[in-house]
């Protein structure tokens, strides 16, 4: 993404604190990217549950995609500022966004996205929204999972340590629940009948971060 598009969409958000975040993880996160890439040529509506700011909605359109976006966060703060944001960008007739806990979202047949989020649920009810975010896919759909896995290295003890500084300074509710690891993933996913591809995906950041692509066999 250009500096002039990363500039643009920062100006959407209404406080420094804000501001400051989506510079940053515009300018350094590759997964936004990487959904991107993988979105591509597609017209299915997406879902992405625990959209934070909408962030990845913004991104799409940026890169030229035009299909319908339904963000869902339970923290209402976020949403506020991700529906004042779409409002000021002139995209509301194709971005919503949703107050709602990640297990209660709308029917819609197409994408799924969870982004950074399945960590701050417990392990029992991942594996139930997993489950639940399959039966949201059409049959070209793809559910685009980014997250940190559990594994004996510094890279995850660096996530936790970043983990606790986010649930301490109010940005993430709650904090961490369990960090999956990449079978536990793998089987909840196989056993629904996805294929399953597993890759790193951290970018420029210290952080055990993993993209997972699941799709039906086809
Ligand atoms: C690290 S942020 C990621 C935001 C966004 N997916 C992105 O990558 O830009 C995690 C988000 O998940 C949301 N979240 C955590 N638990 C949730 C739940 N049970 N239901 C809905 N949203 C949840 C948090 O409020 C937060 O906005």
């Amino acid at each position: 993404m250009d500096r002039n598009t990363r500039a643009r969409i920062t100006s959407l958000y209404d406080t420094r604190l804000q501001r400051g975040y989506v510079k940053g993880k515009l300018a350094s996160d590759p997964v936004y990217a990487a959904t991107a890439a993988l979105l591509a040529g597609t017209q299915l509506p997406l879902l992405d549950i625990g959209c934070g700011l909408g962030l990845l909605g913004h991104f799409l359109h940026a890169q030229g995609h035009r299909q319908p976006y339904v963000g869902l966060d339970h923290d209402v703060r976020k949403i506020n500022a991700a529906q004042r944001a779409v409002h000021r960008a002139g995209l509301d007739a194709v971005m919503s966004l949703r107050h709602g806990d990640a297990t209660a979202f709308p029917t819609l047949h197409g994408h799924v996205t969870l982004l950074d989020v399945l960590h701050y649920l417990p392990r029992e009810q991942q594996q139930a929204l997993l489950l639940m975010a399959t039966r949201q896919l059409a049959p070209q759909g793809i559910l685009i999972i980014r997250n940190v896995l559990r594994e004996p290295n510094w890279r995850f003890q660096a996530t936790r340590l970043e983990e606790f500084f986010l649930r301490t300074s109010g940005w993430i509710r709650g904090g961490v629940q369990h960090y999956p690891s990449a079978d536990e993933l793998r089987g909840t996913l196989e056993s629904a009948g996805l294929d399953v591809h597993i890759e790193s995906l951290r970018g420029r950041t210290p952080f055990n971060s993993y993209l997972i692509v699941a799709q039906p066999h086809r």
